[in-house]
């Protein structure tokens, strides 16, 4: 069958910058064929000019992870005609949130130094001789996920908070920074988790789930990001916004059954940045936004809301007698 694909043309050589464009191309495209196979007869057929990356052609080392309409994905694991028949249309752009060198092809710079920003490597105890280091299969499974990351970089292409903030540390990154954390044998967690609860650091994520939808290995970032928080909360890595803020939403709906937006604001931010909120409080109140402060009601039958909580508490600290057995 006849397809038209539209691929995004961009050649900055030269003049430091371009405008992209779409270019169309014909091409006969046959059953079991991907995007990564259609790029390749467009340039061996028809335009030798064009760029793109690509290695494996099996969805194992990353380096062909484009934008197919509109999302991002590994352009050999993605079928051409499955996809033209699901969208009507196959537009091949480069991936978002990277600065784009020609065509298809962008600037990983940024992608490689979030990732060495999170100390990609395990620090342990020096191994005693002859000693073996014994890793139980529920500890290795914790950190599985983020074990299976070919670094493609969809999910930062994804993320919304990268978007908009250049320097988020981004998913690929916190998926990493989970699979050392998450290691029995690390040493340096807390440090680790102090350093992620810097500005810009895990707690900009906006839980969009984005990186874990397009994701093509399964790592789920977000479940890692999750994963991260909930250890910084248990190692006492507390005295940051995102953990401030988590902890006045756990203490809002427990003393009142909801969230109070005021009361969390305050115990947030602090009384003095919290002022400045003020204007911006007024704003979403205005668009039925947030309850109002003072008034704010307490829910019925709180009591029954406050026995959940109990009884986390309680099966919390039977888990842990557990793990002490
Ligand atoms: S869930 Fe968080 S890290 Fe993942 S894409 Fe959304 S904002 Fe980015
Ligand atoms: S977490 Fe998934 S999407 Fe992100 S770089 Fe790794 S394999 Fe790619
Ligand atoms: S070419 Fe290696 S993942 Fe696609």
């Amino acid at each position: 069958m006849k397809i038209k694909i539209k691929i995004s043309r961009c050649d900055p050589m030269g003049k430091g910058w371009c405008e992209p464009f779409l270019q169309a191309y014909d091409i006969e495209a046959k059953e079991g064929m991907t995007i990564l196979d259609a790029l390749h007869l467009v340039k061996d057929v028809q335009d030798g000019t064009l760029a793109f990356r690509r290695s494996c052609r099996s969805a194992i080392c990353g380096s062909c992870a484009v934008n197919i309409n509109g999302f991002p994905k590994l352009a050999c694991k993605t079928h051409l005609i499955a996809e033209y028949k699901k969208r009507k249309e196959i537009i091949i752009e480069p991936l978002s949130n990277h600065r784009v060198i020609k065509d298809l092809v962008v600037d990983f710079n940024t992608f490689w130094e979030k990732i060495n920003k999170v100390e990609p490597w395990l620090n342990r105890k020096t191994a005693i001789s002859g000693q073996r280091s014994a890793v139980s299969k529920q500890t290795v499974l914790k950190i599985n996920n983020s074990s299976k990351c070919i670094m493609c970089g969809c999910c930062n292409g994804a993320c919304n908070t990268l978007e908009i903030d250049k320097r988020f540390i981004a998913p690929a990154a916190l998926a990493k920074a989970w699979r050392f954390v998450g290691d029995v044998r690390e040493v340096d967690k807390k440090k680790r988790l102090e350093k992620l609860s810097e500005a810009h650091g895990m707690w900009d994520c906006v839980r969009c789930v984005n990186c874990t939808q397009y994701c093509p290995k399964d790592v789920a970032p977000l479940q890692a990001i999750e994963r991260l928080r909930a250890e910084a909360i248990n190692q006492g890595v507390i005295d940051n916004h995102g953990a401030k803020h988590v902890e006045s939403m756990v203490d809002s709906v427990k003393r009142v059954g909801r969230l109070d937006e005021a009361a969390m604001t305050f115990k947030t931010l602090g009384f003095l940045r919290s002022i400045g909120m003020i204007p911006f409080g007024f704003r979403m109140e205005m668009h039925g936004k947030m309850p109002m402060p003072l008034i704010f009601p307490q829910i019925e039958k709180i009591e029954e809301v406050k026995k959940i909580y109990e009884e986390v508490k309680k099966r919390k600290k039977q888990a842990e007698v557990k793990v002490e057995k």
